[in-house]
């Protein structure tokens, strides 16, 4: 089969399409034909070298958490799914056995981590990670769902968001920060977001942000949320400098989730502000299968549209990271092996 593969850790040229031996599944695991597989930013840190999870000594390397296709082979011991079954991967990997996975939710795991392996004509995934896909919805809708959508969701419900709250999502173009404003819209609240693009700009508001601010200063991005209203939590997918400003324009008693760090990896935190102002800040990693089975029910119903912004066949994959790197997208970009 073929794989595109970072073969080095230097942007988007380091990607090759590479042939592998199929995948066999072994006790527990299902042979996935990969339809479509969404790339994240966690994959273009790796692909960049800004990733402790992946060396030179694992090269080539392939990565792809987000994986939807058709079901090929299953090993021993599977009962859920079957050749045939067109399914969505949970990306999440736990050990099941700790206390955070008995006591959940499982996305606390002290063994946490990462599906890697999906951009490739075969994936071999844990067979109790699929989740059933209906035929109502297309594979690359679906593969846009996971590591964006599942985040987004997970968040806005940390955050406690409901109808009324006004959320403010700093970078709301890409695909945790659409994602943010698609669900809270479902959830009835009112959005605030911002981007340095007008034109991205003006097709999120399609997607249902209420108020769009063109702007990367901070001061200016202040001003201008304020104008609109004190938010009642903040999701913030950026960190470095955003967490300030998030922390900012909260709302006594409001609640800031962070998930990222595109914007940098430290922030300061004006403590008196904090405890005075009842404020809470509370770090997210990704979501639940739960949470991903909710999403594909949203959209299976009607109440939700991935945002995708472009399909990509899986030897341009080194094209689709660099208009990730260019900033050139609204939603996400998904990779058709
Ligand atoms: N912890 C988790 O489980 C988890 C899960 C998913 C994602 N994440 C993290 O969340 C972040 C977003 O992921 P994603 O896949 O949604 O990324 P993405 O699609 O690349 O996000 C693009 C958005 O980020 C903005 N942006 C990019 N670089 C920026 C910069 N230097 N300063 C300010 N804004 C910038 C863009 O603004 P413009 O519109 O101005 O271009 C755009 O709105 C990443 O840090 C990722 O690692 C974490
Ligand atoms: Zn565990």
């Amino acid at each position: 089969m073929r794989a595109a593969a970072f073969t080095e850790l230097t942007g988007p040229n380091g990607v090759g399409v590479v042939d592998q031996p199929t995948p066999e599944p072994g006790a527990g695991d299902a042979v996935v034909d990969v339809e479509a597989c969404a790339i994240n930013r966690h994959d273009l840190w790796i692909l960049e070298g800004d990733s402790a999870m992946v060396a030179a000594d694992d090269l080539p390397f392939v990565s792809g958490l987000d994986v939807a296709g058709t079901v090929r082979d299953v090993g021993d011991g599977v009962t859920g799914v079957e050749p045939g079954d067109r399914v969505l991967l949970c990306p999440n990997e736990t050990c099941g056995t700790c206390r955070f996975c008995r006591e959940g939710p499982e996305n606390l795991c002290e063994e946490f981590s990462l599906f890697h392996g999906g951009l490739a004509e075969q994936a071999r995934v844990d067979a109790s990670r699929l989740v059933a896909l209906p035929d109502e919805i297309g594979a690359t809708a679906a593969a846009a769902l996971p590591t964006a959508y599942m985040t987004a969701y997970h968040m806005l419900r940390r955050a406690e968001v409901g109808p009324t709250d006004l959320v403010f999502v700093p970078g709301v173009t890409g695909g945790v920060g659409v994602a943010a404003v698609q669900l809270a819209d479902v959830l009835g609240a009112e959005t605030v977001g911002t981007s340095s693009s007008r034109e991205k700009l003006d097709r999120v508001t399609e997607l249902g942000l209420d108020h769009a601010i063109q702007s990367t200063d901070p001061e200016e991005i202040r001003a201008e949320v304020e104008a609109v209203g004190e938010p009642d939590a903040v999701l913030n997918h950026l960190g470095g400098e955003y967490t300030e400003l998030g922390q900012t324009v909260l709302r006594r008693g409001g609640r800031m989730v962070i998930c990222g760090r595109t914007a940098g990896g430290r922030s300061e935190i004006d403590v008196p502000d904090l405890f005075l102002g009842h404020k809470r800040v509370i770090g997210s990693t990704m979501g639940t299968q739960q949470d991903l089975q909710r999403l594909v029910d949203l959209v299976a119903a009607g109440d939700l549209a991935p945002e995708v912004a472009d399909t990509y066949p899986l030897a341009e994959t080194g094209a689709a990271f660099a208009a990730m790197q260019d900033r050139d997208t609204v939603g996400k970009l998904v990779v058709t092996p």
